[in-house]
């Protein structure tokens, strides 16, 4: 190869390995298969290996990598990063709407209303659109140098086309919610202390001196605003968004421009009403003047420029005083404390009871019987205890640190602490009736076997009543024993046990994570079922054998291996089978050749009876790839009613197009083969 042939080649690399991560990290809508991603990159790093002078800052191969810093070195901003004044009510925000015009001198302004999200905010410069310096903000003037760690974000460019000669770029780094839940998870699952929301996980993923740890969290970013720039001039904010979209960032969503003021308290009332519903938190919406000049003109007071504004939701943490931490008992045995609290109102809502998580977290938060102490509650979740205020831990000289009970709460008897444990547990296993209905709580819960009209309700009435005993006598629940329950009439009675009956189709992965074995939490259950394929085979592994499976270390190993090998765990994964459940990996082993290996789908309008979902997870387990847009390389377009123009897109490029039945038929047997005409 001629030395100019490796260096296009790589620079061609690196453009198409950018254009599939925005397809993937920022439209979320990728056209080519993991694999073919994997081959293109592979090809890029054996490239580089070979030419080490091709390897620049922005490669692809550059985002993960790099080795620990000793320490983060300050850098300076280049504009200040400042801060918002808060509007907490509507009123606050008239107020500052009187005033921008007043200063202004207008009778009227156009704003832009944006999502706050609740991350760790950061400036990225692109210098000849190469992201050469990512920054923490700091004290705004001074932050710290982590262009190592964004750089593991995928969905941040590391370059940018047609780009001015200098642009600061400003966002939010986040954890996904989604994400965050699965990061606590396996870290309580491995004895690792939990974070306690996903801001705080972000913010400690950013400020790790390694970057494979950040490399390891699906860390994403959402960009709002353009700082200093040369060669680059926008007249609005909505310019600039706009800019920023072009250029490939993943923008704040659903921001809007808003005539009147009405509208942007509509809009500011919406987001408060849809929060929850999001995969990333928020606790409030940027309102900013959207002409440029306008905005610049407002000034500066302090470190909050006029010309916009936060409006916060209304505060979801309040202080109260904690009568005493109890305990309760956990689905795998360990004591559980929680706060008896002074009745006091969050975010529209009495709270009398919060979580204090685990042992070990109560102990990190050192609160006592008698403090002051903040509550938080954020949507459907369980209220919990943050900290003691400072005042509290100023006035402390009375209550001892709160210790777990020496007997079961739930069914007396002697708690033990092991050697090697965390946790205080009851070691009732088998018939603790805390352990049972925490057991029960967790095995129709929506990851899990996700029972519909099943919850915790339901299962402390059917143990209290004695039509179950445990997880496998749901499946012999009858109508005759239902009706005439409290609340139970014909209709709900079949409607459930229809749910339940349902439930024999939920996939292997999915009912070993029911069974709330300690140490098989989700992941780790999508992980062995992957591996071990069967429930058999899975139970005559060794500790040894589950260590090879990723993210399993010997501690746990060694507690599944016990667990399992356990009489009752035996008997009770018996008759579950006996009732049909799933216990066996549905599909061709990771790797060997399904049915629809190497073929790739898309999906467009809807088909008969059959959800997106399904047909998805019908086409994946046949060893099949379904992917947003079509190209080329799609091999069959599914389409149903009301098709949109990616049916017409599969006609321009000659792709086939099929029905239902069709692919029902391509998953039973496979494509047909050359010969079969
Ligand atoms: S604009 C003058 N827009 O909120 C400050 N900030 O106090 C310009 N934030 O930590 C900030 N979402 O990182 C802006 N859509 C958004 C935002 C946003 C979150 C953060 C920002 C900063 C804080 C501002």
């Amino acid at each position: 190869m001629s030395s100019a042939g490796p260096e296009k080649r790589a620079a061609e690399l690196r453009r198409v390995i950018e254009h599939h991560n925005h397809r993937y990290y920022v439209l979320d809508d990728p056209d080519v298969s993991d694999a073919e991603y994997d081959d293109l990159l592979n090809e890029l790093r054996d490239l580089e290996a070979e030419h080490p002078e091709l390897r620049t800052p922005d490669s692809p191969t550059q985002r993960v990598g790099g080795k620990p810093l000793e320490k983060f070195v300050q850098v300076h901003h280049l504009q200040p990063m400042l801060s918002l004044a808060n509007a907490r009510n509507e009123e606050e925000l008239r107020a500052w709407d009187a005033r921008v015009k007043d200063l202004a001198d207008l009778e009227h302004v156009r704003y832009v209303s944006e999502p706050k999200v609740d991350g760790l905010a950061i400036s990225l410069v692109y210098e000849d659109g190469v992201l050469t310096r990512g920054a923490t903000r700091g004290n705004g003037e001074i932050g710290e140098d982590v262009t190592q760690n964004l750089r593991t974000i995928k969905a941040l460019p590391l370059r940018i086309e047609d780009a001015p000669p200098l642009v600061e770029v400003r966002g939010e780094v986040y954890l996904p919610r989604s994400a965050f839940a699965r990061l606590n998870e396996q870290r309580a699952e491995a004895g690792e202390p939990t974070f306690a929301n996903p801001r705080n996980s972000a913010a400690g993923s950013i400020r790790q001196l390694d970057p494979a740890l950040a490399a390891a969290r699906p860390l994403s970013v959402w960009c709002y605003g353009i700082g200093k720039t040369e060669g680059l001039r926008h007249e609005t904010h909505a310019e600039e968004l706009a800019w920023l979209e072009a250029a490939g960032f993943k923008v704040t969503p659903d921001w809007k421009r808003h005539d009147g003021l009405e509208e942007l308290v509509a809009e500011c009332r919406r987001w408060e009403e849809d929060r929850e519903g999001l995969d990333f938190e928020i606790d409030g919406v940027v309102v900013k003047v959207d002409d440029l000049d306008i905005q610049r003109s407002l000034g500066v007071v302090g470190r909050e420029p006029r010309g916009a504004i936060a409006w916060k939701f209304a505060p979801m943490t309040v202080t109260t005083t904690l009568r005493r931490v109890m305990w309760n008992v956990g689905r795998t045995g360990h004591m559980v404390p929680f706060a008896d609290l002074e009745p006091v109102q969050v975010s529209g809502v009495t709270v009398k009871l919060a979580t204090l998580h685990n042992e070990e977290d109560l102990r990190k938060k050192d609160v006592r019987d008698g403090d002051e102490v903040i509550v938080m509650r954020a949507g459907d979740v369980i209220p919990q205890v943050v900290s003691p205020t400072p005042k509290a831990q100023r006035r402390r000289k009375r209550a001892k640190p709160p210790e777990p009970p020496a007997t079961c709460p739930a069914c007396g008897t002697e708690t033990v602490k092991p050697e090697d444990g965390v946790w205080t547990i009851c070691p009732n296993r088998a018939s603790c009736p805390g352990q049972i209905f925490q057991a029960v709580k967790h095995f129709v819960s929506k990851g899990a076997m996700d029972i519909d009209g099943f919850g915790e309700k339901q299962a402390q009435r059917f143990l209290a009543d004695g039509l179950i005993g445990d997880v496998a006598d749901i499946y012999e629940l009858d109508e005759e024993r239902l009706v005439g329950l409290d609340g139970f009439g014909e209709v709900s009675a079949r409607n459930l046990l229809a749910a339940i009956d349902g439930s024999r189709e939920v996939p292997f992965f999915r009912v070993l994570y029911a069974l709330g074995v300690p140490g098989i939490g989700y992941v780790n259950a999508r992980a062995l079922a992957a591996q071990f394929r069967t429930m058999d085979a899975l139970m005559a592994a060794t500790a040894e054998d589950i260590e090879t499976t990723d993210g399993i270390g010997p501690v746990l190993a060694a507690t599944i291996v016990e667990t399992l090998a356990d009489e009752a765990t035996r008997d009770l994964i018996e008759r579950l089978r006996r009732h049909g459940l799933q216990m066996e990996q549905e599909g061709p082993p990771p790797g060997s050749d399904g049915k629809l290996t190497g073929l790739t789908f898309v999906l467009t309008g809807t088909l008969p009876d059959l959800s997106r979902e399904r047909a998805t997870e019908m086409i994946e387990t046949a060893g099949g790839k379904v992917t947003g847009s079509v190209s080329k390389k799609t091999s069959y377009v599914v389409a149903g009613a009301d098709p949109g123009s990616k049916l017409a897109k599969a006609e321009q490029v000659g792709v086939a197009v099929i029905d239902r039945d069709t692919l029902l038929e391509l998953v039973e047997s496979g494509p047909p083969s050359q010969g079969d005409g």
